[in-house]
């Protein structure tokens, strides 16, 4: 019997050694010390020793379980710590390797521009007001004096959403001087930047949406010396004290008298062409056209509850992607819809 406990001892030390997992520890456990394990079957047969030899060989036994559990203990500290230990190494994060890089984007250059223009309107006391995309028809063309069958609310050019045609895309943003002057009374003196939508066919000056900038002055004694002493401080700020501009004679119906200015080309320099080629910025005019502006119409005061014998005003419309490309000499509008980092970085 004494042999047998031996060789139990021997054989389970070395098994444990061997094992290289917690469920192979486990079962070894099961089969040295279990009910039905080995060491069981071995203190089964003590009942056919002599009373000397019994207390003898219980002890024995007693040494061996003892030293089998002992065993057993130091496997599976050591063997958590090697499954740790791998877990840990597995999911090293070196923090020293260098982060990806995040590029800071900034700015749309137009809407660096618009800021520009926003300011110095703002230092001369206007207020900046927002209104909506999707318009009706009276405010974007009825109530500026644009008469039923007028060409510019033709379907062939305005976005419109139903079939009487009374809901649409502002075509401009001069429906917000109807807002303006249905909501307070005069003085007023706004500029509303926003979107506008035109069936127009994309080219170096023109896109199906772009951004207009409508300004209107309401008040006493306001003259057009006053609307070309805005537009003129606009120019020289934004273009440089030198900068060239004209003011060209037009029609509006919501203002009278009306007028748009242009100013010169930046890349042909009013040339009208660049190297023996008609200039395509400007279509060989020599000038861009950035604005149409006049004294608001009387109908039109009188439309928004307004006294004409009282109050005058002038109101103006401005594109400002054309502002833009003059600004930051851009020479194709579509250059600021298309979004191409290698462009928008050059600003
Ligand atoms: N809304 C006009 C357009 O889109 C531009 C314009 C002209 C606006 C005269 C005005 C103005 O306020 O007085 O062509």
């Amino acid at each position: 019997m004494k042999q047998q406990l031996e060789e139990i001892k021997l054989h389970a030390l070395t098994a444990l050694d061997a094992a290289a997992d917690p469920a192979a520890l486990e079962e070894l456990r099961v089969k040295l010390l279990g009910k039905k394990g080995e060491l069981t079957a071995v203190l089964k047969q003590m009942g056919k020793l002599s009373a000397e030899e019994r207390p003898v060989m219980g002890q024995l036994a007693n040494a061996v379980r003892a030293e089998i559990e002992t065993k057993l203990e130091e496997r599976k500290t050591a063997l958590h710590a090697a499954a740790l230990e791998a877990k840990l190494a597995a999911e090293a994060i070196d923090v020293t390797i260098p982060g990806d890089e995040v590029t800071m984007g900034h700015q749309h250059p137009m809407n660096m521009v618009l800021q520009e223009i926003k300011d110095i309107f703002v230092g001369m006391g206007y207020q900046v007001v927002d209104g909506p995309e999707i318009e009706l028809a009276s405010y974007n063309f009825t109530r500026l004096n644009i008469e039923e069958g007028h060409p510019s609310r033709d379907r062939s050019d305005t976005f419109y959403f139903n079939d009487d045609d009374s809901v649409l895309l502002r075509t401009q943003t001069s429906p917000m001087q109807i807002r303006a002057m249905e909501n307070t009374k005069p003085p007023i003196c706004i500029l509303a930047p926003g979107r506008v939508f035109r069936k127009d066919e994309a080219d170096a000056t023109h896109s199906p949406m772009f951004h207009q900038i409508e300004g209107l002055v309401v008040g006493e004694d306001i003259t057009m010396g006053d609307l070309k002493g805005a537009l003129v401080t606009l120019m020289k700020r934004i273009y440089g004290q030198d900068a060239l501009m004209r003011f060209r004679p037009h029609h509006f119906p919501f203002t009278e008298p009306s007028c748009e200015m242009d100013m010169q080309c930046h890349k042909c320099h009013g040339k009208g062409e660049v190297d023996g080629q008609v200039c395509s910025t400007c279509h060989g005019e020599g000038w861009i056209e950035l604005l149409g502006a006049g004294m608001v119409h009387p109908v039109v005061l009188e439309n928004c509850g307004i006294d004409p014998e009282k109050y005058s005003g002038f109101a103006f419309g401005m594109g400002l992607e054309r502002m833009a490309m003059g600004r930051l000499r851009i020479n194709d509008l579509r250059l600021i819809f298309d979004n191409d980092v290698r462009f928008l970085n050059q600003f």
